[in-house]
């Protein structure tokens, strides 16, 4: 699939408020932004024309944008978060996506984190999570298959969601995480495994034919080179501390 947009969101101040359950220690903000700012221009690189939404006050998670909506080819499906503090994140995202998309919005009591959805093509893997519910899940699932789309809801048992531990780097494979290595719901794809002491690698970004990873994985980039993609390596330790990564700074399509 060809993305042409993204949408991001610099982060505030007050980052280090956020939810996490790092033990890394408090993110420096002046680092973070200009991670952040190498995020946008990565993205700028790999083609897409990049939105950059005003930090939103009080709401220290808001740069995770790709939480607050799943944009499909069709609609844009405004969650529910699964985090309370989070809830009030979703209708400025839902402002910037109106002139793109058809709104949908996911209703309680189902919740859902953009983070536990992974779409390879037109089929949707949804990650059942602490932040994701069945009814969450069955609201988008339901919204995808009106459009032609698949969907296969899959149980996240380590990470904070699906895509902490999964992510599409090509049309039919995956980098996953060893416990999603032979997982059943996965068959039919081919599977690059990280190693266990590289786990954080598997949140990396296949944007346009490139693959945007974290630094830091030496051992990932490697098996990652084998595709023969582009590689754009990004810090993302500021982040990394408040248990986000590449996938959940941005919603692209
Ligand atoms: N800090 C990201 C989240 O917990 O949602």
């Amino acid at each position: 699939m060809t993305f042409t947009h993204a949408i991001t969101r610099r982060p505030v101040k007050e980052l280090a408020a956020g939810i996490t359950t790092s033990i890394l220690g408090p993110p420096d903000y002046i680092k973070a932004l200009d991670q952040f700012n190498a995020y946008v221009n990565a993205l700028k690189q790999c083609g897409l024309s990049v939105t950059v939404l005003d930090p939103l006050d009080g709401y220290p998670d808001a740069h995770f944008v790709e939480d607050a909506a799943v944009v499909t080819p069709d609609i844009a499906v405004i969650t529910n978060p699964g985090a309370a503090p989070r809830k009030g994140e979703v209708p400025s995202i839902a402002a910037a996506l109106q002139p793109f998309r058809k709104i949908v919005w996911v209703q309680p009591p189902g919740t859902l984190d953009g983070g536990d959805v992974l779409m390879v093509d037109r089929h949707f893997f949804i990650g059942l999570s602490d932040r994701t519910n069945e009814q969450g899940a069955r609201q988008l699932g339901d919204a995808v298959t009106g459009f032609g789309c698949t969907w296969t809801p899959v149980r996240v048992a380590a990470g904070l969601h699906f895509k902490s531990s999964v992510n599409a780097v090509g049309s039919d494979t995956l980098l996953t995480t060893q416990p999603f290595a032979d997982h059943p719901a996965l068959a039919g794809f081919h599977r690059i495994v990280i190693s266990a002491q590289e786990e954080y690698a598997g949140n990396t970004l296949w944007v346009n034919g490139h693959l945007i990873m974290p630094t830091g994985f030496p051992d990932t980039r490697k098996k990652l080179e084998t595709l023969g993609r582009p590689i754009i390596e990004l810090d993302t330790s500021e982040f990394r501390k408040m248990d986000g990564g590449l996938t959940c700074l941005s919603l692209r399509f």
